[in-house]
């Protein structure tokens, strides 16, 4: 972790206070002041500042329910920050395993524990997520097959990865993907000439969203660690 984080993580101080405090020498790693903010340091230097020991926060991990219009980034562009509706202290430390587009609905997790969220998100690892889709147009047992088996996205070299799909009703299905490429739901559906009209991610892995529109909670400890299985 880079010393500036390290020191973030263990104090009150924003990033920027963290970085200047550690270019006016004021943070020491093994009994020696270093002085760029960008240094990578370990758990076990002993690192303090002003001579008191700095211990790092434990990690932080939450489910949150997205309401539409909203985006999964820190700040806000042309939607307002997901993060908004988040009351937790130090929120530019964390970011999302798995965004979802502005108009998706449904399940993001949210940590500061980069390892973690990669476990997730690495598409080698191949963590199912299940989205709720709503079609514009009725779906069709060829189509089912087809999306099932690993269909070419526009633009795209490899099929899509086998995905499992349920019908709940003619406009209606669950998908189930291993992967998140860009756009990936709206694309496989659009490459079978349907439409996306409404999307709710409902599952990630073994985590299963509880919640009302915009509400937030911690993980529990066999959420946390159903990714390690
Ligand atoms: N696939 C999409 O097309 N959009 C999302 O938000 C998530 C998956």
């Amino acid at each position: 972790m880079r010393l500036d984080r390290f020191t973030c993580r263990s104090t009150e101080l924003t990033k920027e206070e963290a970085q200047t405090s550690i270019q006016n020498g004021l943070v020491c790693v093994n009994g020696i002041a270093i002085l760029d903010p960008s240094v990578q340091v370990h758990e076990n230097n002993h690192i303090t500042l002003n001579d008191q020991p700095l211990t790092p926060r434990p990690p932080r991990y939450l489910m949150m329910h997205k309401p539409k219009d909203t985006i999964c980034s820190n700040i806000d562009e042309a939607y307002p920050s997901l993060f908004n509706g988040l009351n937790i202290e130090k929120k530019s430390e964390l970011h999302i395993a798995g965004r979802l587009d502005a108009d998706t609905t449904g399940l993001v997790l949210i940590t500061d524990d980069g390892h973690w969220s990669f476990g997730i998100t690495n598409p080698n690892k191949q963590c199912k997520k299940v989205y709720h889709v709503t079609l514009r147009n009725p779906i069709s047992s060829d189509v089912k097959e087809a999306l099932t088996e690993g269909i070419m996205l526009q633009g795209e070299s490899k099929p899509t990865r086998p995905a499992e799909l349920s019908i709940i009703q003619s406009h209606e299905v669950m998908l189930t993907i291993t992967e998140g490429r860009y756009h990936q739901v709206k694309r496989m559906f659009a490459a079978v000439g349907n439409k996306v009209i409404n999307l709710h991610r409902v599952k990630i892995g073994h985590i299963q969203l509880d919640l009302n529109v915009g509400e937030w909670r911690f993980l529990t400890e066999q959420e946390i660690r159903s990714f390690d299985q």
